[in-house]
């Protein structure tokens, strides 16, 4: 959800400042660029360098920089109008009221009240100056002003006493962020299972039968789904790139045995299937435990045959669920490629042909997408996380709109 969203982190001078340094790491982890904005009584909890390392941004905290030497004017109506969305954490009373009033007497608040983006509040203070009905009618002020109030913690706080008033802790405020991002996506609240990469198939304890498949396009199309709100699980073989968000529950396999079991264990939750992993169709008949020895006698492995997943999914799935196989082909490709999507009982297949552009480890891809029920479509060369993008416009958000 966050990933390349820019977030303006204003931060108030409260002990939860310390904090701040984990929400960067966190943020900047989720793929966001991060850029931080100081009151001056922040710089007391939490250094500007430790905040600009983390950020790999400059941190400003007054509207000229004298402290610069070339002494810019920070312009706080850049920084509103640069930001998806607005983070105040920790926000203090003082800020809060100021939040409330208007009160603009530092570059944060310049900031906040320029900002045209969802801004999001964390308050922090001790227990009774939380409940004091002062700050509980500036945060609802806030509210209703439009803002997002992040709600804080009970337990210990600075002052020793026990109770509600301590910041969210940034992995909750992260969370917090990304629910709130989904609303209102085509597919939130839906679950989608994607498998990629390729499978390994033990010979003996060195040695296996594998393809070069990078698992490129599998991890495009889940983090492609994940930025349309979907819940996303991908099964992914060995030797395969990783999702860069932390938000993709990943599962790790090596053969097409263990793909079939992780991906069967998962296949009834899920609403959308799409299987682009290149499985291998045969394994050795048998496992030799130890290393295979050299001799001078021609070597032969029997092989026998992997279990077909996707026509297993086929065969299985409720009419509620939708089924994508993907098709590698090099000759006849379309004409195939329909075949496969009766035969394994798919909505859709979308047909890739190998080649310096398109095959294995590129990083881009010309896919045609299949129905067998409408002319197939083309989508032409571009990068994966493109043809990613495109893929589950033309085939999940359309199907999902009318069918699950
Ligand atoms: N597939 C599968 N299980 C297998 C082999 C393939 O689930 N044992 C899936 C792939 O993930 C893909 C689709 O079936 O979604 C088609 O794979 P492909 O390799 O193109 O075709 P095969 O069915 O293996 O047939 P062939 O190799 O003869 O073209």
């Amino acid at each position: 959800m966050l990933s390349g969203k820019k977030v303006l982190l204003g931060v108030t001078g409260s002990i939860a400042a310390y904090k701040a340094s984990f929400l960067v790491r966190l943020l900047i982890k989720q793929g966001a660029e991060v850029r931080v904005i100081l009151t001056p009584s922040a710089r007391s909890f939490v250094t500007p360098l430790t905040l600009a390392t983390l950020s790999k941004n400059p941190v400003q905290w007054e509207y000229f920089g004298e402290n610069d030497p070339e002494g810019k004017w920070n312009n706080h109506v850049d920084f509103g109008l640069w930001a998806d969305l607005m983070l105040i954490a920790p926000a203090t009373a003082k800020t809060l009221s100021k939040l409330v009033s208007g009160n603009c007497d530092n570059l944060l608040m310049g900031c906040y009240l320029s900002a045209k983006c969802p801004v999001y509040i964390a308050p922090a203070m001790d227990l009774d100056m939380y409940q004091h009905p002062s700050t509980q009618h500036n945060l609802s002020q806030l509210k209703q002003f439009g803002n997002f109030v992040i709600p804080a913690g009970s337990g210990e706080l600075a002052s020793g006493l026990e109770g509600e008033g301590r910041m969210a802790e940034p992995e909750e405020i992260v969370s917090f962020l990304e629910e709130q991002l989904k609303q209102g996506l085509p597919l939130t609240g839906k679950k989608v299972l994607i498998n990629a990469g390729p499978t390994y198939e033990a010979i003996d304890p060195v040695r296996f039968i594998g393809n070069h498949s990078s698992g490129k396009m599998g991890v495009a199309l889940a983090e492609a789904a994940l930025n349309l709100g979907a819940e996303v699980e991908l099964v992914l073989g060995p030797n395969s790139v990783v999702p860069k968000s932390a938000s993709i529950k990943v599962s790790h396999v090596q053969s097409a045995l263990q793909m079939q079991e992780s991906v069967a264990a998962k296949f009834d939750n899920a609403d959308v299937t799409i299987l682009a992993a290149a499985i291998a169709d045969y394994r050795p008949a048998d496992f030799v435990d130890q290393k295979i020895k050299k001799t001078s006698a021609p070597l032969e492995i029997k092989l026998i045959e992997n279990p077909d997943i996707l026509a297993g999914l086929g065969a299985a799935k409720r009419s509620d669920q939708v089924l994508v196989g993907f098709a590698l082909e090099t000759q006849n490709g379309l004409e195939n490629a329909e075949k496969k999507l009766h035969k394994k009982n798919c909505d859709f297949i979308v047909l890739n042909s190998p080649s310096a552009n398109t095959g294995f480890g590129a990083n881009t891809n010309s896919v045609w997408i299949i129905d067998g029920k409408n002319e197939p479509i083309e989508i032409k060369l571009k990068s994966k996380i493109e043809v990613a993008k495109d893929i589950l416009q033309h085939i999940v958000y359309k199907r999902i709109a009318g069918s699950i």
